[in-house]
């Protein structure tokens, strides 16, 4: 019987509502909101991708996410077990349990160089609390950056501190730490958050650095840019890939879905908007590029640590918090994973996170070296689209612009149209009225073809 998989009692739980809104928030708001947001923001040209952007939020991601953590509390198993739960019992093909493997794939993919890119916010402690950034230019904060991915051992070092503190936090479960820990460090993310746009806004550059962020100028917009604001509504709140799967498998039963997704994909918001409100003044008023790249942050905030009285202290307390937030996403990413290889037989959670952390940790070799000695490898290079990627831009793109997408196309039509009807009710749990048919109307119709306009129109 179906509600029977929820309540069993080799399944942990998460507390209570506010926990998982919490782990789900830490999941959701990570490098996404505070690397990645600012800097395809500013390679995309500001206002008409921001507003795209929140478009695909609405349209497509909060759906997305209700409908994955309905699969997931239905399923109350790893996301390929959970839709072979739900295809078993309900008779239908065996061929949507790929969503869960694909999601799975996208997820060791993603974490292979969001740990990397983590080992660089763990370098930036450092760099802060030396007060490496006091006094130093511009052009001094750009060669710090620089020469950081120039050198590969540093890269590993970080990398490989950042990895063993994810399996550290993984094999030990669920447990109330994190709960914890989550609780006090998001709150406090904000508030530092908060801090950095008053000091931009201490600029005479916030005007310039707000119109840019939320005045829309379309003839900047290009098919890439739709694509990109649309992989990267799913990469910031962590769909298309089980993860959401993975942890409402853990949610109880009496609680909310569509409250917390919608909390949850507000708080993500919020956090990507203050982060640019932070960054582009600084931007602006230093004569920076917006287009810079991946390393805009670690090129701007610094200019501003350096600057501000109590820097050190704001600037060190920044990047620690930028790591946790990075962790509690990291964690996320591999528990999928560790959920699945756990229900092969005879696997324990310590040896599951062994095997899949130190896999992905070598994985995220490739990204390394993509950043220095292979920079001019382009594995892909024979196809004109892929000419200039290299293996790090080749996994963002294949799984923000792909995989992810096509995971939440199917994830959508699964729970529109193929989902048993009194399963889909009963998970959504607000009776069969205005609310339930609406959102019905949304996932069968709407996100369905929003994702594949977008899809068509980037491929012709
Ligand atoms: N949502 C996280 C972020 O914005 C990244 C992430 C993607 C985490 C997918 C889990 C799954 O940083
Ligand atoms: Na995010």
């Amino acid at each position: 019987d179906a509600s029977a998989d929820n309540t069993r009692k080799d399944h942990p739980m998460w507390s209570s509502r506010m926990a998982f809104i919490l782990a789900a928030s830490g999941s959701a708001v990570g490098l996404g909101n505070i690397w990645k947001f600012p800097y395809i923001t500013g390679e995309n040209g500001g206002g008409a991708f921001v507003l795209v952007y929140l478009l695909c939020i609405a349209l497509i991601g909060i759906p997305i996410m209700i409908a994955e953590v309905m699969i997931g509390r239905r399923g109350g198993r790893s996301p390929i077990n959970s839709m072979r739960n739900l295809t078993r019992r309900d008779g239908l093909s065996s061929r949507w349990v790929w969503i869960g493997g694909m999601g799975m794939l996208a997820s060791i993919l993603i974490l292979s160089f969001y740990s990397v890119i983590g080992g660089w916010a763990l370098a930036y402690i450092g760099n802060s609390a030396n007060g490496l950034f006091v006094g130093a230019s511009t052009a001094a904060i750009g060669t710090m950056f620089s020469s950081l991915l120039a050198d590969p051992y540093t890269l590993l070092l970080w990398h490989s501190v950042f990895m063993l503190l994810v399996i550290m936090i993984v094999a030990r479960g669920l447990s109330s730490g994190m709960e914890r820990a989550i609780n006090i460090l998001m709150p406090l993310l904000f508030v530092l958050l908060l801090v950095m746009v008053g000091y931009a806004m201490s600029t005479n550059s916030f005007a310039e650095g707000f119109a840019f962020l939320f005045q829309p100028d379309f003839s900047k917009l290009t098919t890439a840019g739709v694509l990109t604001a649309l992989g990267h509504a799913f990469f910031t709140l962590s769909l298309g890939m089980g993860v959401m799967m993975a942890y409402g498998s853990y949610l109880p039963k009496q609680v909310s879905i569509v409250k917390t997704a919608v909390t949850v994909s507000v708080v993500d918001t919020l956090v990507a908007l203050l982060a640019g409100l932070a960054i582009f003044p600084l931007v602006f008023a230093n004569g920076l590029e917006a287009g810079a790249g991946p390393g805009l942050i670690f090129q701007t905030l610094p200019i501003a640590f350096g600057q501000m009285s109590g820097g050190i202290l704001f600037g060190s307390l920044f990047f620690i918090l930028l790591v946790v937030a990075a962790i509690t996403s990291a964690i996320s990413l591999l528990e999928p994973l560790v959920e699945w290889f756990e229900e092969q037989k005879g696997i324990s959670r310590l040896s599951a996170t062994l095997m899949g952390g130190i896999s992905i940790w070598a994985l995220g070799i490739l990204t390394i070296l993509s950043l220095n000695v292979w920079a001019d490898v382009h594995p892909l290079g024979m196809f004109e689209r892929f000419a200039e990627k290299t293996f790090f831009d080749l996994f963002d793109y294949a799984t923000a612009n792909l995989i992810m997408p096509l995971v939440g196309l199917a994830t959508a039509l699964f729970v529109g149209w193929f989902m048993a009807k009194p399963a889909a009710e009963n998970e959504f749990d607000m009776g069969n009225g205005l609310a339930y048919q609406s959102f019905m109307f949304v996932i069968r119709f709407i996100t369905p073809a929003a994702v594949l306009v977008v899809f068509i129109y980037n491929l012709s």
